[in-house]
């Protein structure tokens, strides 16, 4: 676990290539997808935070402002599988709470797979939804004070 680096980039980062490539491998392959398909230009409005070693990408997560002055949304939370179970998606999801508390929001909102449930709500987060479908499979909103 040493030498694990989070820190936040934007898209203009050339290592946003590997952030891509880590949603592909994570999110969008295992569910029959791909984000080829997908229109991606909302990811300039994002902030991109990474855990990184070396110069490798294992981790991911983004934060995109919607139409809410309070809450911020986190979304394509992913860490690569070799790394899983280390505590790296936690550190990404404290690193992008205190960024969003530093810009001002009071809360978070995810729409969470419903496998993932458990890790946010670990972490502090609950449920506000029954359950829906998204890119094809089920989802919760969950939400989180920040304040
Ligand atoms: C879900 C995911 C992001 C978790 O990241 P991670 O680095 O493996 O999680 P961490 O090691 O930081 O886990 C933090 C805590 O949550 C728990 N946890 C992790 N995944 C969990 C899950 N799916 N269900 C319940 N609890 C979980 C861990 O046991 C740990 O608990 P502890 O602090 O008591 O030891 C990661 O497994 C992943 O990328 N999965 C595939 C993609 C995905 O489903 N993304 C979420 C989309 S909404």
């Amino acid at each position: 676990m040493e030498d694990i680096v989070v820190k936040r980039i934007d898209i203009t980062d050339p290592i946003y290539t590997q952030v891509y490539d880590l949603r592909e491998a994570m999110l969008r392959q295992p569910i029959g997808l791909s984000l080829k398909n997908e229109d991606l230009s909302a990811d300039a409005l994002n902030a991109i935070f990474i855990a990184q070693q070396g110069d490798k990408v294992i981790g991911c997560v983004m934060l995109y402002p919607i139409a809410d002055e309070e809450k911020i949304k986190l979304r394509q939370m992913a860490v690569h599988e070799e790394w899983q179970g280390k505590g790296i998606g936690k550190k990404l999801v404290d690193a992008a709470e205190h960024y969003a508390k530093e810009i001002g929001y009071s809360a978070i909102i995810l729409h969470a797979r419903t496998v993932a449930e458990g890790f946010y709500k670990n972490l502090g987060y609950y449920t506000t939804s029954s359950e829906f479908t998204e890119v094809g499979i089920p989802h919760v909103v969950m939400e989180k004070d920040i304040f």
